[in-house]
């Protein structure tokens, strides 16, 4: 039987999205280096669905381990998580973030290519938005630049992608454009677990709550929105899941590149989601203005519409459920899986 290859497969999206495909009864192959996952959440994935799978531990940068996975498994499709993605840390070291993320990729096209695998889903980001789009962002606007190294990498990733579809009609690509993915599973079994002091503001505020961390720094008090912090787009992790679901679907029977949004198209201010923790965990939690955070914009939402026409797909879950089990997953596993 063929099966589907999730590269980051033991990361926080890639996890999620194991169980959502396992669920759905697809044979699923995991790759991944563990060099932001542990080996527990594979067995996590494997209590929630009862089921097993075939795990790699291996490096997108080494082509022979790559190859190894497609000499070995009837590779049908390929999920492609595996990337490096602290916005900060890619401007500290932005040679290994493009060598991680772009040539991690092009072995994993190569390793594709070689074995006739041409059905790809990527996790792109609305980062590739940039600062100059007004919102909501549509998949029609331009994405050719971008404020940090990490965030070049996406866009860079898209138009390698791009080309190789025009190189070779027989391709199929989706190219999913993230906005803020925040929550956990259900079970309280998956979730986010971040290394060290986390960069993002879910799980941050999750480790004031926990009393790990004493007060939550709020980037900007003065930006044009109506608190005046920052609003994005957060979406339940389980949601972003089930979107991997339909692409996968969507590109096992179309041919072509496309560029989907998976938000939920609604905005929500930093306030807005520090609000909804504290109704999850029962308790106020502290914070403090801070300067505003250099690279942010005020407000980033996406335009849902191409996300429904073409994948048939719409996030179901709100802030008030995506802090609810969030917070379940902190509470338990307060030190991370
Ligand atoms: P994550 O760090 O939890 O998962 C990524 C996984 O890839 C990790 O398990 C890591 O060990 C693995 N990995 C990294 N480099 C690898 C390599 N060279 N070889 C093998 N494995 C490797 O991150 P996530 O939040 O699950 O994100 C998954 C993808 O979605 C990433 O590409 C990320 O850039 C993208 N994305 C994430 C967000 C977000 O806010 N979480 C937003 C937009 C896009
Ligand atoms: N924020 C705080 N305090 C914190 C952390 C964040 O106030 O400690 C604020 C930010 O200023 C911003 C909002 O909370 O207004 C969200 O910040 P995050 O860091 O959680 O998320 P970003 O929107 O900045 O970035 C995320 C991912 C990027 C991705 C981008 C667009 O981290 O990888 O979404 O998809 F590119």
């Amino acid at each position: 039987m063929s099966k589907i290859l999730v590269t980051g497969g033991a990361g926080f999206i890639g996890s999620h999205t194991c169980v959502e495909l396992l669920d759905a009864g697809y044979d699923i192959v995991v790759l991944d280096n563990f060099s932001n996952s542990k080996p527990e959440a594979l067995n996590r994935i494997k209590k929630i669905t009862g089921k097993d799978f075939k795990f790699y531990e291996a490096d997108l940068l080494n082509l022979p381990e790559v190859e190894k996975v497609f000499e070995e498994n009837d590779i049908s499709a390929v999920i492609h998580f595996a990337g490096l993605k602290a916005v900060g840390e890619s401007v500290a070291k932005p040679v290994e973030y493009y060598h991680n993320n772009i040539t991690g990729t092009l072995m994993l096209i190569q390793a594709m290519r070689k074995h006739n695998c041409k059905k790809i889903v990527f996790s792109s980001s609305a980062t590739v938005y940039g600062v100059d789009n007004p919102v909501p962002y549509v998949e029609t606007m331009p994405t050719n630049t971008s404020t940090n190294p990490y965030g070049y990498t996406k866009v860079m990733i898209e138009q390698i992608l791009k080309d190789v579809y025009v190189s070779d009609n027989d391709w199929s690509i989706v190219l999913l454009r993230y906005f803020n993915p925040i929550g956990a599973h259900k079970s309280g079994l998956i979730g986010e677990d971040p290394n060290g002091i986390p960069n993002n503001l879910f799980p941050y505020i999750a480790q004031v709550a926990t009393g790990k961390l004493k007060e939550l720094g709020v980037f900007g008090d003065d930006y044009d929105t109506p608190d005046g912090t920052g609003v994005r787009d957060y979406i339940h992790v389980v949601d972003l899941a089930t979107g991997h679901l339909n692409a996968l679907n969507y590109a096992l029977k179309n041919k072509g590149v496309e560029a989907v949004n998976l938000g939920t198209g609604k905005g929500s201010s930093v306030f807005d989601v520090l609000h909804a923790f504290e109704k999850a965990c029962g308790r106020e939690l502290p914070y403090k203005i801070k300067p505003r955070r250099p690279g942010d914009i005020a407000t980033c939402y996406a335009d849902t519409t191409k996300a429904k026409e073409v994948l048939g797909w719409e996030a179901q879950y709100q802030l008030d459920e995506m802090a609810a089990d969030g917070w379940n997953f902190t509470k338990n596993n307060p030190n991370g899986l």
